[in-house]
């Protein structure tokens, strides 16, 4: 374990005065439930990146009792124009650092029932949040460029880590954080938060445990791209007073400011998102791994069945996703955009499928729904909370429900599919020593530049 959490830890756990040590400004009973809960039994968090994600899951960690948050960071101060983005489905929130901040004070004085608490930082810079020595825990939900260089700073710092998906944008930055992660020995959750449903844990344990026969292959339907791209004759916007654009855009190349650029819509920018194919296949192609046993490992062979991207704009990520992953089990999965977008496994003997937003399984034989997983079957991993997972991870040191060589594993292939795409090929990988056998060219793929002065 990291040396500055053990002191810490140690310390407030030792010491008499542990209370009165904990690094705080406020008395604990502002803290409401949380104030219940002994400070050497408290995890403190920070968090980086508070849109749309980071809010959301900095207030599902706000509901846990013994969590404290004790910071926030962003480069978008407040926006209203970002506000309105989201306005029918997060509460009409404004989001970004003073909206974040204001959210967890609130929440705890209205805990506390005395209408006042001050004590959330808001930072610019994650470094600065990631060098307070009283921040055991990070979450980080930024656009997905960011999430390597956030993550192993982080671990570096000794913080433990819950990292939104997709967890990087390039195949050598999640071996990199995976490394890091293991250096350091700090707990790792990645936020496909499907490795925490009962439904997905069912329907992985029906294809581990033979009932549909042995699995032929897995279809990961994924809808098209949810927002309209910008007119192709586009023109840069002078950046908005609440925006740091220089921190948003940190490693990636330099790029005239665009609304459309930056905040959610990032997705569709190959220089910062993988576009729906990691966004939205890194939840379903998880859940095949998951579903094949092949959670430390990967396909052999890649391939491209048609996809297609822009030839010009503003959105460069694919417009259609279309590739075929083989692995050596013989087993393939076909990700592809399609309306209805459903995760299906077909085996020798049956399949089952389920659409990614309900709970309605449909199978053969339909038997298979009220099948019952017997004692010395396979059982998965079982968590049914993904931020309570990973609270407790931190404080038994355990696995979480979804680590980072999962995480890193499952994003590899949403990146191989999009290389094979872009390539419009077919190659044969290497999932041991993370490399194509048969193409350089794929190879000079697996990672990219960072704008100076950024890097791993
Ligand atoms: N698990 C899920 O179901 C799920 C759902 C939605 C989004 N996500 C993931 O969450 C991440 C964020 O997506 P979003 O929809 O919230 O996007 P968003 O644009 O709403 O939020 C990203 C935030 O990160 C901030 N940011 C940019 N650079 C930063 C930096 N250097 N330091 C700190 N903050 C920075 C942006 O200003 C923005 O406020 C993505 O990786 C996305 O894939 C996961």
């Amino acid at each position: 374990m990291n040396g500055k959490r053990i002191d810490r830890r140690m310390f407030l756990k030792t010491t008499a005065a542990g209370a009165l040590a904990f690094p705080m400004i406020v008395r604990s009973s502002a803290l409401g439930k949380a104030g219940t809960v002994a400070p050497s039994e408290r995890v403190t968090m920070g968090f980086i990146g508070v849109g749309g994600m980071g809010t959301n899951n900095m207030r599902a960690f706000l509901a846990q009792p013994d969590v404290q948050v004790l910071a926030v960071c962003d480069p978008v101060r407040a926006s209203e124009e970002y506000g309105h983005w989201y306005k029918k489905g997060w509460n009409g929130a404004w989001f970004g650092r003073e909206p974040a901040a204001r959210i967890v004070e609130d929440d705890y004085a209205h805990k506390a029932g005395s209408g006042q608490y001050k004590g959330c930082a808001a930072y610019v810079d994650f470094r600065d949040l990631i060098a307070r020595d009283d921040i055991d825990a990070v979450c980080i939900a930024t656009p997905d460029h960011w999430h390597a260089i956030c993550a192993i700073q982080a671990a570096a710092a000794g913080k433990d880590i819950y990292c939104e998906k997709p967890m990087t944008l390039t195949i050598a930055e999640g071996r990199a954080v995976a490394e890091a992660v293991r250096q350091y020995h700090v707990v790792f959750q990645t936020g496909t938060q499907r490795r925490s449903s009962q439904l997905y844990r069912f329907i992985c344990e029906v294809v581990r445990n033979g009932r549909i026969g042995k699995l032929q292959r897995a279809l990961v339907a994924i809808g098209p791209n949810n927002k309209q791209a910008p007119p192709s004759d586009w023109k840069p916007m002078p950046v908005p007073e609440w925006l740091d654009y220089e921190m948003w855009l940190g490693p990636a190349p330099w790029a005239p400011y665009h609304k459309d650029r930056c905040l959610y819509t990032f997705r569709f920018g190959a220089d910062y998102s993988g576009g729906q194919t990691t966004n939205l296949g890194a939840h379903g192609i998880d859940i095949v791994q998951w579903a094949n046993g092949t959670d430390d490992t990967g396909p052999v062979e890649i391939e491209d069945l048609g996809g297609e991207f822009p030839t010009d704009g503003l959105f460069t990520t694919a417009t259609k996703v279309h590739f075929r992953a083989r692995y050596a089990n013989g087993a393939e999965l076909v990700c592809r955009t399609q309306e209805d977008e459903i995760y299906r496994f077909e085996g020798t003997e049956g399949w089952i499928q389920v659409p990614t937003y309900s709970d309605e399984i449909t199978c053969q034989p339909e038997s298979l729904k009220t099948t019952v997983i017997g004692p010395d079957e396979i059982h998965l991993y079982e968590s049914n909370d993904h931020h309570r997972n990973f609270v407790d991870c931190i404080k038994t040191r355990g696995q979480t429900a979804a680590p980072v060589e999962v995480g890193h594993r499952s994003v590899t292939i949403c990146h191989l599919g999009n290389i094979a795409m872009q390539l419009k090929s077919k190659l044969r990988w290497d999932p041991v020593a993370e490399l194509f056998t048969d193409s350089h060219e794929a190879n000079t793929l697996l990672s990219r530049a960072m704008r100076s002065p950024w890097h791993l």
